[in-house]
């Protein structure tokens, strides 16, 4: 056929061969694109042929209980609801279910075969999904710790070892879309989402983040397919004035762009491919809404040109919840001024028919539509969805396999936080001869895989992992020679006698009593009061009144006080939701197999009414049970020698270098995380006490001293943005901490 046609052109006069070409371009729009013409070329083509219909279906994403028999989250489809979807709506997404690997290929695999050869124009659907503490909607998934857990690490291997994991167990189950990692700052120890967050600092979350994105969307680890991460909730989630999950927050500019933005700025240059949009609002505009924050904050001065979905029925929301509109109609044509490009419509087809009446009668152009349109199909060709729709069932073994489950294990070894240590009672060197393990968590696996397991709230310890050990099983099988025995509590804590509590709190030679929350999401998960629960409490009280040794191990998703009974404890573990490997790690710690290197990556208050950052300033008294970066170890390391290579600086783009030793002077292999800390002793904006400028972790051997050098682009570290979000860096004097040591930098 093409021989022919060259044959035919090369016979022609130049007006008829003018004539013949651009009737072949016309033909061009309409034959299908091949997979080697470059991405843009491949969109333009499809979008030529689209309907505004198929246009506006793609950007609609519908959650799977519209599609499935029963309408829950079961991976069995009504096929009339799938069609009707699909056939009448056009449309191009879907999110949230659960079951098991082989389920969801079948179900992906029959959406994919009817989007691919009953549609029109064929083009395959991207399947969202949320895995934020691994595969954790895949029965046979390895669940790894959650972010806040993960974030004590102070490792971003860690984290790039979660994201690995995640994307081999979710790529070839047909999942392209990842609604993970939470960028959000979790720094309101209220806020119900802050287990879903890498800490309060931005440094943190930023290097965490981005880690997490460029393992996850490495086509390398989850070869034949490409994954799509999603750096949510973008902007100023996280720090509602009441706590509550999605109320409005206050976040003046300064804030916005010192603190909140960082982890965003980092997550658009590690790649990532889409954004989902804050459900809060901010300032008194719902963010999808928020012109301010879409196109200006994230398009114009991130240049984010990927795709942007709003989070789960969010535009109509600005209408019915945040009273922010006039109607849904007023709300939708808000949302796609301020740049959304797919609605998370979940379980209404209303956006379409709202949309399509916004376009007919000329408020929306169809360009506007088509802007969109092409971000969406661009992702769909580089996810290659195009060429390489279809899951695969051929390599079971690679999801929750034992080499996961290990590495679930080493990181929540990483990232378990050793409080206290009073007397040094742990390690547990001369094993008890009878342990006792109660609490609300002494002999459950929800507890330690918390929300987002398999069901929103967290599957019932029935759905929970096989292979996986409670602490008690955990505790049991550390210590062979002791007798393991459980005294169940009801989940709040409370127990029928106290008398029985007592006594066989006296029985024991130690007792491990876990305390802290229930898994919970979301608005499920709001409190007024963060003290840990007065059942709670009285446990702790009686153990205490035992005469007992007893070590608290906290299971939470944020820092529950336990001020008044913080000393009763001889030993306090911080766990968070330590996933599949949990118990075992904590078990580890307990018997010193493991030695303790997690830091607290979030402030632990002392109060409930005084909740502020590390990164607090001067006139602020910040007053905290255990500080950001607090965390012990068995081996004891000693800092010194901290030198600069310079104390002064006249150029911010010459880099300097701080050096400093450190020596483990005790008989074990540690390790220790090293975090660098400046001050700016005075600003123009006022500057906080201290500021996270770098972190790592090292392994330190017995006696072995290290030197470490740290290379600062002082331009870089020390500068900081105004309101404008315009970079300052003001002369003067700058301290720098480092385990415990200071020394001084002017800029002259
Ligand atoms: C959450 C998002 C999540 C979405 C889809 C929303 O309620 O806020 O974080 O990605 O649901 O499950």
């Amino acid at each position: 056929m093409i021989g022919y046609i060259c044959k035919l052109h090369a016979g022609m006069k130049p007006i008829t061969r003018f004539i013949f070409l651009v009737f072949l371009a016309f033909l061009s729009g309409c034959f299908p694109q091949t997979p080697s013409d470059p991405i843009d070329k491949r969109v333009d083509s499809l979008l030529q042929q689209m309907t505004l219909q198929e246009k506006i279906g793609q950007m609609t994403q519908i959650c799977f209980s519209e599609i499935t028999m029963g309408g829950d989250k079961n991976l069995v489809m009504d096929p009339d609801l799938f069609r009707e979807a699909i056939v009448s709506n056009h449309v191009g997404s879907f999110l949230s279910g659960t079951g098991s690997a082989a389920d969801w290929a079948d179900f992906v695999y029959a959406l994919q075969r009817v989007a691919i050869e009953e549609t029109r124009l064929g083009i395959p659907l991207l399947i969202g999904i949320d895995h934020v503490h691994g595969a954790n909607y895949v029965d046979e998934g390895t669940m790894l710790p959650h972010n806040i857990t993960l974030s004590c690490s102070f490792d971003t291997d860690m984290v790039s070892m979660a994201a690995k994991v995640t994307a081999i167990e979710t790529a070839d189950l047909g999942m392209a879309w990842n609604f993970a990692p939470v960028l959000d700052l979790g720094k309101n120890v209220y806020w119900p989402r802050l287990y879903e967050t890498f800490g309060e600092d931005p440094m943190v979350c930023g290097e965490m983040g981005a880690a997490f994105i460029r393992t996850y969307q490495d086509p390398v680890h989850s070869y034949p397919y490409r994954l799509a991460a999603c750096a949510k909730h973008f902007i100023g989630y996280s720090d509602p004035k009441s706590g509550w999950d999605r109320t409005p927050a206050e976040i003046p500019d300064q804030i916005m762009y010192e603190y909140h933005m960082p982890p965003f700025r980092d997550a658009i240059e590690a790649g990532v491919l889409t954004v989902m949009v804050n459900s809060g609002e901010v300032n008194g505009v719902p963010v999808h809404v928020s012109e301010r924050l879409l196109q200006g904050m994230l398009r114009q001065e991130l240049g984010f040109d990927g795709v942007l979905l709003t989070d789960i029925k969010d535009i109509q929301k600005v209408y019915e919840e945040h009273h922010g509109a006039f109607s849904e109609k007023d709300a939708t044509l808000r949302a796609i001024h301020a740049g959304i490009d797919v609605s998370m419509a979940c379980n209404s087809y209303d956006f379409i028919e709202i949309m399509e009446e916004l376009v007919l009668e000329g408020t929306i152009s169809e360009a506007r539509i088509d802007e969109s349109v092409r971000r969406i199909l661009r992702l769909k060709f580089k996810l290659g969805l195009f060429d390489n729709p279809y899951p695969r069932k051929d390599r079971p073994d690679r999801i929750g396999s034992e080499e996961h489950l290990e590495k679930a294990t080493i990181m929540a070894e990483e990232s378990i936080v050793l409080l206290k240590n009073e007397n040094e009672i742990l390690p547990l060197n001369n094993e008890p001869a009878r342990i006792l393990v109660t609490g609300f968590a002494a002999n459950s696996k929800k507890m330690l895989n918390g929300a987002w397991t398999l069901e929103w709230l967290g599957a019932e310890e029935e759905r929970q992992p096989a292979n996986m050990k409670t602490l008690f099983e955990a505790i049991d099988d550390e210590f062979p020679k002791a007798q393991v025995s459980l005294f169940e509590t009801c989940l709040d804590g409370s127990i029928d006698s106290d008398i029985d509590f007592l006594r066989t709190c006296r029985q024991n030679d130690l007792i491990i009593l876990t305390m802290g929350e229930e898994p919970y999401s979301e608005f499920r998960g709001n409190i007024s009061d963060l003290n840990m629960t007065g059942e709670q409490k009285h446990l702790a009280r009686l153990a205490a009144e035992s005469g007992t040794p007893v070590i608290y191990v906290l299971i939470q998703g944020r820092p529950r006080l336990i001020t008044g009974i913080e000393p009763f404890a001889d030993a306090i573990l911080f766990a968070g939701y330590p996933g599949q490997g949990g118990a075992c790690a904590i078990a580890g710690i307990l018997s010193g197999r493991v030695n303790p290197s997690g830091r607290l990556s979030f402030s632990y208050p002392l109060y409930p009414g005084h909740t502020i950052p590390y990164y607090h300033k001067a006139f602020d008294r910040a007053e905290n049970l255990y500080d950001f970066g607090h965390g012990l170890s068995y081996s004891t390391f000693e800092y010194d020698n901290l030198r600069i290579s310079q104390d002064s600086f006249t150029n911010p783009d010459t880099n300097l270098t701080i050096h400093f030793d450190i020596t483990n002077l005790s008989d074990m292999p540690g390790k220790e995380v090293v975090l660098g800390f400046f001050r700016q002793e005075k600003g123009h904006i006022t500057r906080p006490v201290r500021q996270l400028f770098h972190f790592s972790k090292v392994l330190i051997d017995p006696g072995e001293t290290i030197p470490v050098t740290l290379t600062v682009h002082p331009g870089k570290t020390f500068s900081y943005p105004n309101k404008h979000n315009e970079m300052i860096l003001e002369k003067g004097v700058f301290t720098i901490m480092i385990g415990g040591m200071e020394v001084s930098l002017t800029y002259l």
